[in-house]
């Protein structure tokens, strides 16, 4: 059974993946990569990803993080750095220096992608403003965002090249500024209206072991939190009681290195959500591949914060019986499930729904109708989807829908399936308490069992 099902599954994923380019093609993405990604032995494939990005016509666009090289270029130089929180002082003595490590860790993706056959900019595309005087303390070449200059940006991108954006802004009159980058990533993709925001990291991200999480969040592999809706996000925060802003005012964003840095992303990825940004990925880049699977396929590999549609419940249409007999036919085989063929289906569409993650379908079900009872049936997931709460959800909805048509109570007549349907509340009932109708067409040879919800009132 494996050798038949490994290779359906590849032109699954294939299939996803052309999926998704049709869809994100010609859409401008920004990736923050934090410095310590760059010196990771994956980095060379993490580039070569980004260029092949580019290359199949994605508007890509890179904010390198710099900070840890920025502490070593100053320390060589004997240059110790003050913060103010966790901001550093950028002094006048120390901004060339600063300069030159943003400049250095800008040109690692530079060379990457030539490596690619890419071109790419690094380029003044920040104008910064200085923060000035706060609380007494001058904090000197330490800026913010003013402007991002975006005819600047927009003509680079449209010549298909890639811009990288050191941690460097300039006031109109040439003046350096030290700016945050993950501040310059979020008026970026602010700013060009990017459909996604990368922050890519080292390290497991989100998870429920690391963190505190409310009920209901969806988990993947290793706990992993595959995705948040803006609202979980903020739940997850105020859970785990993570800074934001850096409250003095200024409206930058606190970066607080070496603390939990995948909170520290989260905040940032709200945002970017209210600012706007439909999607936002927090991925660890030592991962092989994180941004190409984090990009063209539903599973995903580290967390989406996401504030548009991206799955949901819904009646079946015609088009979509290829795709549910394609999930139920191994299912029919082995006799889990009744057979069926397309006339059937479509005779009763309007007793089926289907789960649809980013406009594909990868679960099914369906709430027959028999004297004021309701029969769920054809549950099915597809297997690379199992345990992601599909089946649930679907039989959820089916009971809301059983509700809302004010029948009495829903039944499930199963062979194998009975424990799952006890964890949702099911208990089981004797055949005889079938509706009349139903209890005609009962197909004795199959045994299965029946199991009830009843609503009471
Ligand atoms: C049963 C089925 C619909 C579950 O789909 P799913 O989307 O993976 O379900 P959920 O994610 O909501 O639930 C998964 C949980 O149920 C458990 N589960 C799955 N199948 C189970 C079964 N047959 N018996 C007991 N538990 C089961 C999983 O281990 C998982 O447990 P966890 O949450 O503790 O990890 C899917 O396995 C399937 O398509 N089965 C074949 C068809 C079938 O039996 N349909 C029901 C008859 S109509």
């Amino acid at each position: 059974m494996q050798d038949t099902a490994k290779p359906w599954s590849q032109v699954e994923l294939i299939r996803e993946a052309f999926h998704y380019q049709s869809r994100f093609e010609g859409s401008t993405m920004v990736f923050k990569v934090d410095f310590p990604v760059t010196e990771d032995p994956a980095f060379p494939f993490l580039v070569k990803d980004l260029a092949l990005l580019a290359q199949t016509g994605f508007r890509v666009l890179i904010v390198p993080g710099a900070k840890e090289w920025i502490d070593s270029v100053l320390g060589e130089y004997g240059i110790v750095s003050r913060y103010r929180l966790s901001q550093r002082i950028t002094t006048a003595a120390s901004i060339p220096f600063v300069e030159m490590a943003a400049f250095h860790v800008a040109a690692r993706f530079m060379t990457g992608l030539a490596g690619s056959r890419v071109d790419a900019v690094i380029g003044n595309f920040v104008r910064a403003r200085g923060i000035g005087v706060v609380e007494g303390m001058d904090m000197e070449h330490t800026g913010a965002v003013d402007k991002i200059l975006t005819d600047s940006l927009t003509k680079t991108l449209d010549q298909g090249m890639v811009p990288i954006l050191p941690c460097i802004g300039y006031s109109p009159a040439g003046k350096p500024y030290n700016v945050a980058s993950d501040e310059i990533a979020l008026a970026a993709a602010e700013a060009l209206g990017a459909v996604k925001l990368f922050f890519v990291s080292l390290g497991a991200g989100l998870q429920a072991q690391s963190h505190k999480l409310p009920e209901g969040i969806e988990l993947g592999e290793k706990g992993r939190v595959v995705r948040l809706t803006p609202a979980e996000a903020e739940a997850v925060l105020s859970s785990n009681a993570a800074g934001g802003d850096s409250g003095d005012g200024t409206g930058r964003v606190e970066q607080i290195h070496g603390r939990d840095r995948p909170l520290e992303e989260l905040n940032l990825a709200l945002k970017a959500s209210r600012a706007g940004v439909e999607r936002i990925h927090i991925i660890n880049g030592r991962e092989d591949g994180a941004i190409l699977r984090e990009l063209f396929s539903n599973l995903g590999s580290g967390t989406m914060l996401y504030s548009d549609e991206y799955d949901a419940i819904r009646p079946l249409r015609s088009r979509d019986i290829p795709v549910i007999l394609r999930l139920m036919d191994p299912l029919m085989r082995q006799g889990v499930l009744v057979k069926r063929s397309a006339e059937q289906i479509l005779e009763k569409k309007e007793d089926f729904a289907v789960f649809e993650i980013d406009g594909s379908v990868h679960a099914c079900g369906a709430l027959h109708q028999w004297d004021g009872q309701g029969e769920i049936a054809a549950i099915a997931t597809d297997p690379l989807y199992a345990d992601m709460g599909m089946g649930r959800r679907l039989v959820g909805y089916l009971i809301s829908q059983a509700r809302k048509r004010g029948l009495s109570r829903v039944f499930v007549l199963t062979t194998r399936t009975q424990d799952w349907f006890e964890l949702l509340g099911f208990r089981e009932v004797s055949v005889e308490s079938l509706p009349e109708s139903r209890r005609r067409v009962y197909d004795r040879g199959r045994r299965s069992k029946v199991f009830a919800l009843e609503f009471g009132d």
